[in-house]
């Protein structure tokens, strides 16, 4: 399998896999798939859009027409599927949104592989998902038996293209795989998401906003130690199988932001304790999930996968890489990227 299609790759996670992919693979050719919604970033890819393996397509995944197309007419044997609209608040305004991309976009895909890969010896279709799907813990961890419990409209509409990914494999044999990630974190991402946010609040002197009292707890991961089991899991993982991936840090919301707080505070030369007094405690998120954990014990054992930087090491790192990337930032907050997205592919 080596003409392999990345959707979402211009996003936060899609980004580093192209990267992984595009650097390690020289003989492939990997088609990167994006509609480049307000969180798809094309300057998220500026070190490797010139690479000789590496092509871009602006498309919409909820156009099945164009699906087919795309997919037969690059001869596609492998999909490795992260496009969707990623943000739990944005869902609880805005439902339609995600059941179109993350539940309709997945089903073109899958029919538009299911046509190219008939009666064909190939075919990988790798579905990116959420430990969302598993709803919230009150004690232990999500394995890939925990039953279903999605409870918000973006973990429902992520189950429901999870159970529809699921359901080919089954019905029409399509040799399907699944992972389930807890959050990562890491550059390039869009500063709606938690970190991001509070690094740019922290850096412009506004208010952090904690939902609730801060009490909820998540699974951090490396962005690009997800990026690496992905690469693990298309290569070596068995088909129909799912497999959970996590860092097995929990911490919560507001330790995390005293953390951050105090880090920042050393990088900006400011006063021990100056950052913590912008924390402000808002409305919780509707229906919030208050902790997530994975047992990640199955990927370790099977695939040989392991997360590889600690959390403390891995957001210093991060906190650099935003302050040393203010003008991204300023770029894709304002929109700005979209000029230099029409400059590079107006003629393509
Ligand atoms: P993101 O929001 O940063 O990126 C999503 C990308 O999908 C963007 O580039 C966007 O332009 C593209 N996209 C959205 N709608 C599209 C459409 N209709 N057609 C084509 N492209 C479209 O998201 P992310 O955080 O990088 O997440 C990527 C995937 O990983 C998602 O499927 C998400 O559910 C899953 N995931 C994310 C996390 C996390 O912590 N961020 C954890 C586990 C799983
Ligand atoms: O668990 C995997 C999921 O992680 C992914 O599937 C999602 O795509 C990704 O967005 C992420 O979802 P969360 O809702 O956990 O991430 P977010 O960064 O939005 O929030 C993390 C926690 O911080 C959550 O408990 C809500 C809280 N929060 C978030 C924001 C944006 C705040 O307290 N204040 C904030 O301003």
């Amino acid at each position: 399998m080596k003409r392999i299609l990345i959707t979402g790759g211009a996003g936060f996670i899609g980004s580093h896999v192209v990267r992984l992919f595009v650097n390690k693979y020289p003989d492939y050719k990997i088609v990167n798939l994006d509609k480049l919604t307000y969180a798809g970033n094309l300057e998220n890819l500026r070190d490797i859009e010139n690479a000789p393996n590496y092509a871009f397509i602006k498309a919409d995944i909820c156009d099945g027409g164009l699906m087919d197309r795309i997919i037969a007419d690059e001869n596609i044997e492998g999909v490795i599927h992260l496009a969707a609209e990623s943000h739990v608040d944005r869902s609880i305004k805005s439902p339609m949104d995600f059941i179109h991309t993350n539940i309709i976009g997945t089903v073109n895909l899958l029919n538009a592989a299911k046509k190219q890969w008939q009666g064909k010896n190939h075919g990988r279709f790798y579905h990116i998902s959420t430990d969302e799907v598993y709803g919230s813990l009150e004690s232990g961890f999500f394995t890939e038996e925990t039953a279903y419990d999605p409870r918000s409209p973006y973990s429902s509409s992520k189950a429901s293209s999870d159970h529809l990914v699921r359901a080919y494999g089954h019905t029409y044999k399509l040799p399907v795989v699944l992972t389930n990630c807890s959050n990562n974190y890491g550059s390039y991402q869009f500063p709606e998401k938690l970190i991001p946010l509070m690094i740019h609040n922290i850096q412009s002197e506004k208010q952090l906003p904690v939902y609730g009292k801060g009490e909820n707890i998540r699974d951090w991961l490396w962005v690009e130690d997800h990026a690496r089991a992905i690469d693990m899991v298309f290569h070596k993982g068995k088909e129909g199988e799912t497999y959970n991936i996590g860092g097995n840090n929990e911490w919560k919301n507001l330790d995390l932001v005293h953390f951050l707080c105090d880090l920042m505070d050393k990088k900006l030369g400011r006063g021990k304790g100056e950052s913590r007094k912008l924390i402000s405690f808002v409305t919780d998120r509707a229906g919030h999930d208050m902790r997530y954990a994975i047992d990640a014990s199955k990927i370790k054992k099977e695939i040989g996968w392991e997360p590889s930087v600690r959390f403390e090491e891995g957001l210093e790192n991060t906190v650099d890489w935003y302050l040393k990337n203010d003008a991204w930032l300023e770029h894709v907050t304002s929109g700005a990227y979209k000029e230099y997205y029409d400059q590079q592919y107006k003629n393509r």
